[in-house]
């Protein structure tokens, strides 16, 4: 086996101090030097992935830029690179205020160089540690992503389907109120399927302008209408031998169910434009939140459609009627959200979960998980009794929304940014009032459902 050498770049004005390392460290080793600040700099920045240091070594006192500047600068580069701090003097001041910016080790000058090999090592074993660590986060991150929480009866009933439904290409609806855990279900489903390895496509038929979905959907030809300048598939065909996920079925046109009962009953469609039929092998999962036999009597679905899309139903139980699940609930948001955002792991007082248990949820398991979450990031505790309360207060917020005191005049990012602002603070407060259903929220924004879903992703407001 080839052992390939760890890159180290010395950072010092003495040139010596690269020479002795290159001499002294061996071949497991490839040294590079920077006889400043800014050098050292370009160097992290510019040499090719493959080239880049492992490791800084980094004197403090140089001409020009500082070694405890360089330090800073290195740490807001947002590369994965240790240092180590070489001090010439053994200033305590300085070796404080390095560890403080993020220095690994410090070694004193004059050093011996196989003093400086064995910091060498136990910053290398640290960094090893470290990367196993947060593979094992990530790992853990994904297997919390997908859990599906709760032992009360109602669903213990919907594991239970799952499992005897995950093998068989049956088609799903999954049924329940907004933020009840329909998304999880879909997922379960192909995951544990043995599909589970092919794509999971998701299509919100409520998120995509109407006349736009069948395009989305089935794909089209070239020349098909005015800016279809190449074919494209479309995400049928994406999804083939996986799983499809319509999400929010009851929202898809009239026009199009047909088509999707066509790709039902003989797996083939055709694009828009096109004139060949397309042949895919795809099972298909679907979800609302509407009630469909209304909408069949309202004429919105076709009932042939419904029967097909219902050959299993999942209903799943809203929160207020399974609030024994609660504590389990909230003990698995309050592991997944520190994970994720990396802070202490907190628990509730009993009386505080009692107290969760009382309230009704009309917002579901996202109104739990999202309150949970801001507890785990402001840790803070009391923001519970605000969300019991009712909806959240505007935050008392009175005058412009961005800094204009500053001397920066630059009208279009300032306008960009308290734009931003605003329609955050809008949305986060129409959610509170309609307790995260998110079809009222927009409504009450006066905007699309559609454009209320992106700005959500987009300012990372939820899920
Ligand atoms: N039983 C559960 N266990 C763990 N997490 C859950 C559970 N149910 C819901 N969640 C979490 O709640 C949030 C909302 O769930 P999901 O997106 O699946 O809801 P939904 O039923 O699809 O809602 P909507 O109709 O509004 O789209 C997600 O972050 C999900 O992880
Ligand atoms: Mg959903």
């Amino acid at each position: 086996m080839v052992n390939i050498p760890i890159n180290i770049l010395v950072i010092d004005d003495d040139p010596k101090v690269s020479w002795i390392l290159s001499e002294g460290l061996g071949t497991g080793y490839a040294i590079d030097n920077a006889r400043d600040g800014m050098e050292g700099i370009n160097k992290l920045t510019k040499l090719p992935v493959g080239r880049r240091p492992e490791l800084v070594l980094l004197d403090i006192q140089m001409p020009g830029m500082n070694g405890i500047d360089v330090l800073e600068k290195i740490r807001g580069l947002d590369n994965n690179v240790d240092v180590i701090m070489l001090s010439g003097h053994g200033d305590t001041k300085n070796i404080v205020e390095s560890v403080k910016r993020g220095a690994a080790e410090f070694i004193n000058k004059p050093f011996d160089v196989r003093e400086v090999e064995i910091h060498i090592k136990s910053v290398l074993e640290k960094r090893k540690l470290r990367a196993e660590v947060s593979q094992l986060q990530e790992k853990l991150r994904e297997s919390r992503k997908e859990s599906l929480i709760g032992d009360s009866p109602g669903m213990m009933e919907v594991k239970n389907i799952i499992e005897e439904v995950a093998d068989s290409d049956l088609t799903v609806l999954i049924l329940g109120d907004s933020g009840t855990g329909k998304e999880i279900v879909a997922r379960l489903i192909h995951g544990h399927s043995p599909r589970r390895k092919e794509p999971f496509v998701k299509v919100n038929c409520a998120a995509i302008p109407r006349d736009l979905l069948e395009a989305e959907l089935f794909g089209y030809e070239k020349g098909a209408f005015t800016g279809a300048h190449k074919t494209k598939p479309g995400r049928f065909e994406v999804a083939n031998k996986g799983t499809m996920f319509l999400d929010e079925i009851g929202d898809m046109p009239m026009e199009l169910q047909s088509k999707l009962l066509q790709v039902l009953e003989q797996q083939e469609f055709v694009r828009v434009g096109g004139i060949n039929n397309i042949h895919v092998d795809v099972r298909i999962v679907c979800a609302t939140n509407k009630n469909l036999e209304e909408a069949i009597a309202q004429g919105h679905m076709r009932d042939d459609l419904f029967y097909r899309l219902n050959e299993i139903t999942i209903s799943l139980p809203s929160l207020r009627n399974r609030k024994s699940d609660i504590p389990l609930l909230v003990d698995h948001f309050l592991e997944k959200h520190s994970l994720l955002y990396n802070k202490p792991r907190k628990e509730l007082k009993q009386e505080t979960i009692r107290l969760l248990q009382n309230f009704d949820w009309p917002g579901n398991v996202r109104q739990l998980e999202n309150l949970i979450k801001q507890i785990v990031v402001r840790s803070d505790e009391n923001i519970i009794f605000d969300t019991l309360k009712g909806p959240i207060p505007s935050q008392g917020r009175k005058g412009p929304i961005v800094d204009i005191d500053d001397d920066d005049f630059a009208m279009k990012a300032k306008v960009e940014q308290a734009v931003a602002e605003v329609e955050k603070l809008l949305i986060t407060k129409a959610l509170h009032k309609t307790n995260w259903n998110r079809r009222k929220a927009a409504k009450m924004l006066d905007i699309s459902y559609r454009s209320l879903l992106y700005k959500i992703k987009d300012y990372k407001i939820i899920d």
